[in-house]
C-alpha cells in the first residue's frame, strides 16, 4: 500500500511538532518545508533518528523552498508566518502573514492541486480567505484549524474544573480564532450531560473567558511566541479524520455560503471532515444571544477580509 503524503509548510514549533505527530501515529510520510537554510533539514533529520526508538517507518523530509517535493501531497498543513509576541492580537499579524500566504499557496496549489489545505497560521479565519483565493480549490479542500484547538483548550479546562478525564469531555467553540470566539455551553458535555447541570454559571463563564484568552495565555507565559503543541494535535487531529476517512465532526473554519445566515465568510462551525474534505456544514440550532455572538465573530472576520482587500489594493 501507498504510503499518504503530508507536507507541512512552516518548521518552526507548530510545524515541526506537526511532522512529529504526523510521523509518529504513522500517518503519512512527511515533507516538511520552510525559507530558512538549515532548519527544515536538520529538524526532519532529528526526528527521523528518532524513528527507531519511537517505533515508526515514516520518512521525514525537511527542505529549503523546494516545493517540486511537495509533489502530489494528499494534505499541506499550512503553518508558515510569523507568531504574536505579549501585547499583539492574531490581527497584527495580517500584512506580513498574507504575504508569506500568497507565495505558499501559489506554489502549493501547482505541484499538489489536489491537496486538501489545513490552515493555521494567523489571523487564521482570514488566512483562509487568501488561501482560497489564491489556490482556486473547491471550498471542500480549504480549511482552517481553530475549532478544535479551541474546544481542545475549552475541554482541557472542563475537565480540571470537574477533575475528570478529558476523554469524557466534548466541548464546541464557533465563530472566529479571534477574541470573538463563541464558546457554546449547551453543546458541551461531560459524559453526554450538557455542563450547565453540572458547572455553576458563574464558573463557566469563567472557563469560556480562559477559552478566549487561550492563546495569549500562552503568549504571555512563553513571551518569545505562540502555543504550539495543542496548535499541532489539533491541525494533525483534523488531518488524520481526512487521511482515514474517519468522517468526525470537528469545529473547524470553513467557507460559509448562507449556512447561519452568513455568507462568502470562513467562520469555525462544525463540519463533517472525510477524504473529500470538508464533506457536510452542520447547522446546529443557535439561541438567540447564541446567534447573536456568532454574526458579531463573524463581522469580525469580516473586517479583516475588508483588510486583505485593501491591503491587495
Ligand atoms: C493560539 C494560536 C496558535 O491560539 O492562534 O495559540
Amino acid at each position: 500500500m501507498k504510503r499518504n503524503k503530508v507536507t507541512v509548510v512552516g518548521a518552526g514549533n507548530v510545524g515541526a511538532t506537526a511532522a512529529m505527530r504526523v510521523a509518529e501515529k504513522e500517518l503519512a510520510d512527511v515533507v516538511l518545508l520552510d525559507v530558512l537554510e538549515g532548519v527544515p533539514a536538520g529538524k526532519a533529520l532529528d526526528l527521523m533518528e528518532a524513528a527507531p526508538v519511537e517505533k515508526h517507518d515514516c520518512k521525514i523530509l525537511g527542505c529549503t523552498n523546494d516545493y517540486s517535493q511537495a509533489k502530489d501531497s494528499d494534505i499541506v498543513i499550512i503553518t508558515a508566518g510569523i507568531p504574536r509576541k505579549p501585547g499583539m492580537s492574531r490581527d497584527d499579524l495580517l500584512s506580513t502573514n498574507m504575504g508569506i500566504m500568497q507565495k505558499v499557496v501559489k506554489e502549493i496549489a501547482s505541484v499538489a492541486p489536489d491537496s486538501i489545505l489545513i490552515i493555521v497560521s494567523n489571523p487564521l479565519d482570514a488566512m483562509c480567505h487568501v488561501a482560497y483565493d489564491v489556490s482556486g480549490f473547491p471550498k471542500q479542500r480549504v480549511l482552517g484549524m481553530a475549532g478544535v484547538l479551541d474546544s481542545a483548550r475549552y475541554r482541557a479546562f472542563i475537565a480540571m474544573e470537574l477533575d475528570v478525564s478529558v476523554e469524557n469531555v466534548h466541548a464546541f467553540v464557533l465563530g472566529g480564532h479571534g477574541d470573538t470566539m463563541v464558546p457554546i455551553s449547551r453543546y458541551s458535555t461531560v459524559a453526554g450531560i450538557p455542563i450547565p447541570e453540572l458547572i455553576p454559571p458563574d464558573r463557566i463563564k469563567i472557563l469560556e473567558d480562559r477559552t478566549r484568552t487561550g492563546g495569549a495565555e500562552i503568549v504571555n507565559l512563553l513571551k518569545t511566541g505562540s502555543a504550539y503543541y495543542a496548535p499541532a494535535s489539533a491541525a494533525v487531529e483534523m488531518a488524520e479524520t481526512i487521511l482515514k476517512d474517519k468522517k468526525k465532526i470537528l469545529p473547524c473554519a470553513a467557507l460559509l455560503q448562507g449556512e447561519y445566515g452568513i455568507h462568502d465568510l470562513f467562520i469555525g462551525v462544525p463540519v463533517k471532515l472525510g477524504s473529500e474534505g470538508i464533506e457536510k456544514v452542520i447547522e446546529i440550532r443557535l439561541n438567540e444571544e447564541e446567534k447573536k455572538a456568532l454574526h458579531s465573530s463573524a463581522n469580525a472576520v469580516k473586517g479583516l477580509v475588508d483588510d486583505i482587500k485593501r491591503l491587495r489594493g
